[in-house]
């Protein structure tokens, strides 16, 4: 059967801590969008690991596979490979000879459009991955593709259209001197010589025919989602939003299975108990706000809020895994989950981070957003719109902080009653049940009520 995980709000909710969690009994961990903006963390026997492009499973020896959805650095992922194989891992992954690459030029002008908008403070506030350029030229059917890197013919070829196109944008459309990084004999030496490992190491396959003959085979099969479903090219807050689609029909696009495959098994929504966002971008329940990232900070949300924002992001430890960058916090905000749950058609999901949530007297949840004296239950969809909707903010009575690993052990029953009742208030807005609740970055740390793959 197959599982598939979907961030349920900004991106960071703890999929990678899910994959883990639930990963047990599935054979492959297969990635079906996004490429290396990606940060996903699993602790295994005590020791982290952040994931950026090998799928979570891989550190408990899953097969992984980067399915055609996906944007492949081909240098990241030997990168992430060495650097596992340094921590004695020798992950079997798989990529799909239709994901798209991504190319030296492609960060390069990732960075440079992103400077560019900031002159008038519209940058996205990328990771500077190259995502965005990559999935433009994949939509532009301009794009390399992961198979092309075994003809050299191919690769040459297509080289000598697209490097030009992309010099003359940098040079004479944005003013900037370019270097190495559009280079056609040096890009062409270098990735060619990918194509060889990849294929070396067994490492090409075709996405949908591998995971169909596998889930023949009677594997246990789980997707994974990065990102969320508000930075969703579709269904996100466009433009504020990553390249690729995060929500569950991404599922099947970028594995090439049917919608019945992934419809057929469990999609788990993840959510953080309250919010966070890397990047640009309207966020109603936002608590104080991130220089350089909160659209118009002035820095004067007041000493309170200030305070909050700052335990949270201590306590929950959110700065960028890709990055570094502090995130920005606010309270759970329930239209983005409502708008998560009927984009995915969630049939279970797992809320992380209640420890982080201990300690305070009273916590808030947006209910509901009021916009030109309406309330309404879900987002808007215009961003523009979406920025001018003010919170209904309920109040919860707080819990205290508690030995969590005991209260994993023990159940759900064990959770401070407050916690439930902020819990079991998500659940009924969202008319799904909770199969997990994160009481701490590790594994141990999830109080775990319904195992989907069993
Ligand atoms: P992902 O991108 O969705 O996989 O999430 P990230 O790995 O970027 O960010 C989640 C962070 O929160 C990681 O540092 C996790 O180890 C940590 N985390 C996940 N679940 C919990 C939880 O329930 N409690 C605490 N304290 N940390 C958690
Ligand atoms: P995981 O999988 C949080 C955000 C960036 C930026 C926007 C576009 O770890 O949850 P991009 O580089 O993709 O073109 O950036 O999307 N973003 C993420 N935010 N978690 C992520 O991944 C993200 N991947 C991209 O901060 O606002
Ligand atoms: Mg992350």
């Amino acid at each position: 059967m197959t599982v598939t995980i979907v961030g349920a709000q900004l991106g960071d909710e703890g999929k990678g801590g899910i994959v883990d969690l639930f990963g047990e009994p599935a054979d492959v961990v297969a990635r079906y969008q996004g490429g290396d903006n990606a940060g996903h963390t699993v602790v295994h026997e005590g020791v982290e690991y952040k994931l950026s492009l090998v799928p979570s499973g891989a550190v408990r020896g899953k097969i992984g596979v980067l399915g055609n959805g996906c944007v492949v650095n081909p240098r990241t992922l030997f990168d992430e490979l060495d650097t596992l194989a340094d921590r004695d891992l020798d992950p079997d992954v798989r990529v799909a000879r239709r994901a798209h690459v991504i190319f030296p030029y492609h960060r390069v002008l990732d960075g440079i459009e992103e400077d560019v908008k900031s002159e008038t403070d519209d940058e996205v506030g990328t990771t500077g991955r190259g995502i965005g350029p990559t999935y433009e030229d994949k939509a532009g059917r301009r794009g390399l593709r992961i198979g092309d890197l075994t003809d050299e013919d191919v690769l040459r070829r297509k080289l000598e259209y697209v490097v030009p196109q992309k010099r003359a944008l940098a040079e004479d459309v944005y003013g900037v001197d370019v270097g190495e990084e559009f280079d056609i004999d040096a890009l062409f030496e270098e990735y060619r010589e990918y194509g060889e490992r990849l294929a070396d190491e067994d490492m090409l396959v075709n996405a949908g025919d591998f995971l169909a003959e596998r889930l023949d085979a009677g594997d246990n099969v789980i997707f994974e989602g990065a990102q969320g479903t508000l930075i969703d090219i579709d269904h996100g807050n466009y433009p504020y939003v990553t390249s690729s689609n995060p929500t569950a029909g991404g599922a099947a696009t970028g594995t090439g299975l049917g919608p019945d495959v992934i419809g057929g098994g469990e999609i788990i929504g993840i959510v953080k108990a309250y919010l966070s966002r890397v990047g640009s971008g309207p966020m109603p329940t936002e608590l104080a706000g991130v220089e350089g990232d909160t659209p118009g900070y002035e820095g004067n949300a007041g000493e309170r809020e200030e305070a909050l924002a700052t335990e949270i992001r201590e306590a929950g430890g959110e700065y960028g895994t890709v990055t570094g960058r502090p995130r920005r916090v606010g309270w759970l905000d329930m239209p983005i989950l409502r708008h998560a749950t009927r984009a995915s058609g969630f049939s279970g999901l797992a809320v992380n981070h209640i420890d982080t949530l201990a300690g305070f007297d009273e916590l808030k949840i947006g209910h509901s957003y009021t916009l030109d004296g309406e309330e309404l239950l879900t987002i808007p969809a215009t961003t523009e719109e979406w920025g001018h909707c003010e919170p209904n903010l309920r109040t919860f009575e707080g819990w205290d902080d508690a030995d969590w690993e005991a209260v994993a052990a023990d159940g759900y029953d064990a959770l401070p009653a407050n916690a439930q009742t902020y819990l079991d208030y998500i659940s009924d807005e969202l008319d799904t049940p909770i199969y997990a609740v994160g009481v701490g970055p590790g594994r141990e740390q999830s109080v775990v009520r319904e195992r989907p793959f069993e």
